[in-house]
């Protein structure tokens, strides 16, 4: 059995939907740690209530490398295999994606390579695209650059604000985080350049 590794830093809605079809046996994996770098993070107490091993690694005052070693270790000691970066607030310097090498997923409420960085839902209103969505991508050393596993789209309607564009991205944005998870866990992907395509 394979084990999840949960990175999160607030409300931690995608890591609850990951951890529901881990729950329901549709993720074939276990759910080794959860770690945050906010003693506050909601998402960290729903992962207490549900008995996972939870984690707060401070943040605060230390070098963004020292940082990523402390984290890497506690990942590493739980025998993580996947890293699920889910609503983590930090850009992970190379030596934490160096010791999972094409084994890190982040969810980005966007369609990549549009808005990348913060506030991507605020970024597609503001630019006035009819479509916006969300991807999943593998974590590479640039800011939201790496190899594309799913994406889905949404509309974005006359009507929409950010909390409404946003409300409508996430619900997909759970449904397609647990898709990508279980494509890395069955190992069914490989990458060819920049492209993940599925496995013959
Ligand atoms: C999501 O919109 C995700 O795409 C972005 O941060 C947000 C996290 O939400 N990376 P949650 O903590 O999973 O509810």
């Amino acid at each position: 059995m394979k084990n999840i590794g949960i990175l999160l830093s607030g409300r931690g809605s995608n890591f609850e939907a990951i951890a529901r079809n881990v729950s329901a046996g549709k993720i074939q994996a276990k759910i080794a740690l959860v770690v945050s770098n906010r003693g506050q993070a909601p998402g960290l107490e729903t992962a207490c209530k549900m008995g996972l091993r939870t984690l707060f690694i401070a943040s605060k005052g230390k070098e963004r490398e020292v940082y990523d070693q402390e984290v890497v270790a506690a990942l590493k000691g739980a025998q993580v295999d996947l890293v699920c970066l889910a609503g983590f607030m930090r850009i992970l310097s190379p030596v934490f994606v160096r010791a999972f090498p094409g084994r890190i997923l982040n969810i980005h409420p966007a369609l990549l390579p549009a808005f990348p960085g913060l506030d991507a839902q605020k970024q597609a209103l503001d630019y006035g695209v009819k479509f916006s969505g969300c991807t999943v991508h593998i974590v590479d050393e640039g800011m939201d650059t790496g190899p594309i596993v799913r994406q889905a789209v949404v509309p974005v309607l006359d009507e929409d604000t950010v909390e409404t564009l946003s409300a409508r991205i996430l619900a997909e944005e759970h449904r397609i985080y647990s898709e990508a998870v279980c494509l890395m866990i069955e190992d069914k992907i490989r990458i060819e350049g920049r492209r993940v395509v599925l496995k013959k």
